[in-house]
């Protein structure tokens, strides 16, 4: 364990605070049933207006399904406005800050304390995955596996801390991952640290990959999520603003690409500002040094959430595809699957603009298209909307769930890599959706029923035809929910098979 390294922050990072903050009282969750274009555009209406101050939690897979949104207890009176059906998830938030809080500070603070101060501690996995970790200890539990060294720190953040990254494995490829870009998504440090433990032992992956991870990568803004005194829902960093009281930049909006674009914020109080100008987060900026700055990295991840997404790019358009798109999106595919299999959660998957939003200045667009790491991916973790009211509070218990299909979803995607660069094939041990291991074969193997029955969509569809050439169409996604809404089946016997599995995705009703 490399205690030295952390005792410097000891001092900033201390949770001595009594004093409770109630920001939240009377807040309230909302669930939001989006189920026509009518209902989006009302929604993001009031997304919109800054005099309501919602705050976007969830994400449906294909825009139209279940939105959870806070509520400030000053708007609570103007929700059925809105126009929109809707239930109460949550109907006092403080409540549920207040209990997860009581919870961590009896566990994860009793050991932070001690690791801070220097004394001997066992950081077993028992103990890590069993709360909310603080960033120094979940750092030093990384740094404690077998065959893990710490580099030297990425950079600084804007409040002075090191931004910590761990190197293990001996492959010729590196894979770049990190938890935490916002701050209030707290499985994501848990997930990237579980990764890490299954990882680390993991002998055919090492052989293959060189591994860096990065456990949170806005620890200034993780410490303010988990500070008494501080705001549970934090996502951006810690960067003042001036003329504003509105504290931080969200660093997965200040990349510089497509930066200030469409799904970003000019606003210092938005949970998505840009910021005063591409990479002026330290945040950001050190990420992508470090990936520029490392050899052979081939893959990516940036882990989120919450929602159950896997994604890749493009984020900043909803036209067009990346040229690696049919790659990427198998890849997509094989992890889904495999997570479907440890766990039975459906992600949903896809290019980020067309899965879930619109958003520039990110980082798998930027790190996909300016460095050309052609893996780049970027998760939503769970819980998705069909899991309660958890949102960002879910249960301690749902750390290693999250982390055991994250571990599978890895596992997949990156034996799937590696067969595409060294043109050796997939692991049969992924799953069985492996025939397709060439990208997108065009025509042949799946879908070979023919279909139980054409309509008048199908016509329309034959236009949209996914394959060309082994190339998916913009039109796809598109094309599938049209089948969606018009609730009618469109199985065209020469779709490629990623374009059956996309139409599966968002038609679960119709059977090819
Ligand atoms: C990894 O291997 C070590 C040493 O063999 C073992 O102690 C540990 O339990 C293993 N971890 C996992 C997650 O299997
Ligand atoms: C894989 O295919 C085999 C044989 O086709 C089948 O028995 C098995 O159930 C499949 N496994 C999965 C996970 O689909
Ligand atoms: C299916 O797609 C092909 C093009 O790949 C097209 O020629 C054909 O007409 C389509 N069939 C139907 C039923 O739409």
């Amino acid at each position: 364990m490399k205690l030295a390294a952390f005792l410097a922050l000891a001092l900033t990072t201390a949770a001595c605070v009594l004093a409770s903050d109630s920001r939240y009282s009377g807040d309230q969750v909302i669930r939001f049933d989006v189920a026509s274009p009518e209902d989006q555009a009302a929604l993001q209406r009031a997304l919109n207006n800054d005099a309501l101050g919602l705050d976007l939690w969830s994400h449906s897979g294909n825009k139209i399904g279940k939105i959870d949104v806070r509520v400030p207890a000053t708007s609570v009176p103007q929700i059925s406005n809105i126009g929109v059906a809707y239930k109460v998830l949550v109907q006092d938030l403080q409540q549920v800050v207040d209990a997860e809080r009581e919870h961590m500070g009896k566990n994860s603070e009793v050991l932070h304390n001690s690791l801070m101060s220097g004394e001997p501690v066992q950081l077993a996995a028992a103990d890590i995955f069993t709360d909310w970790q603080s960033y120094e200890t979940l750092s030093a539990y990384i740094g404690g596996l077998p065959g893990v060294t710490q580099l030297p720190s990425i950079g600084k953040t804007y409040q002075g801390r090191d931004t910590n990254v761990f190197k293990f494995g001996t492959g010729p490829y590196g894979i770049v991952y990190h938890g935490g870009i916002h701050a209030r998504e707290w499985i994501s440090p848990a997930t990237a640290a579980y990764v890490t433990t299954q990882l680390v032992n993991n002998t055919e992956l090492l052989s293959k990959f060189t591994f860096y991870v990065m456990p949170v990568v806005n620890p200034d803004g993780y410490a303010y999520t988990r500070a008494a005194n501080g705001d549970r829902y934090h996502r951006k960093n810690m960067q003042p603003n001036p003329g504003s009281s509105c504290i931080g930049t969200d660093p997965n909006r200040n990349f510089d690409i497509a930066w200030s674009g469409p799904g970003a914020s000019g606003s210092a109080c938005s949970e998505t500002y840009y910021g005063p100008s591409a990479f002026s987060t330290p945040e950001s900026t050190n990420i992508a040094n470090f990936v520029k700055n490392t050899p052979n990295v081939v893959g990516y991840v940036d882990l989120h959430s919450y929602s159950e997404l896997f994604m890749f790019a493009n984020g900043y358009t909803c036209s067009g595809q990346v040229s690696d798109y049919a790659t990427l999106f198998k890849g997509a595919e094989l992890a889904v699957d495999a997570i479907k299999a440890t766990s039975g959660h459906s992600f949903k998957y896809g290019d980020i603009c067309n899965t879930i939003y619109q958003a520039s200045g990110g980082s798998v667009d930027y790190i996909y298209n300016k460095l050309g790491v052609k893996y780049s991916y970027t998760i939503e973790l769970r819980p998705n909307s069909a899991f309660g009211n958890a949102g960002f509070n879910p249960p301690v218990s749902e750390i290693i769930p999250s982390g055991q299909e994250t571990t599978a979803a890895f596992v997949a995607v990156w034996n799937y890599v590696y067969s595409q660069l060294s043109g050796t094939p997939v692991p049969t041990t992924t799953s069985n959706a492996t025939t397709a291991t060439a990208p997108v074969s065009k025509t042949t193997s799946a879908a070979t029923k023919p279909s139980s029955s054409t309509t008048a969509t199908a016509a329309a569809c034959a236009h949209n035809v996914c394959a060309t050439g082994g190339k998916l169409k913009a039109s796809c996604s598109a094309c599938a929910r049209a089948i969606c809404a018009k609730d009618s089946y469109c199985c065209n016997t020469s779709w490629d098979s990623t374009c059956v599995r996309e139409v599966a995705q968002y038609c679960p009703d119709v059977t090819c």
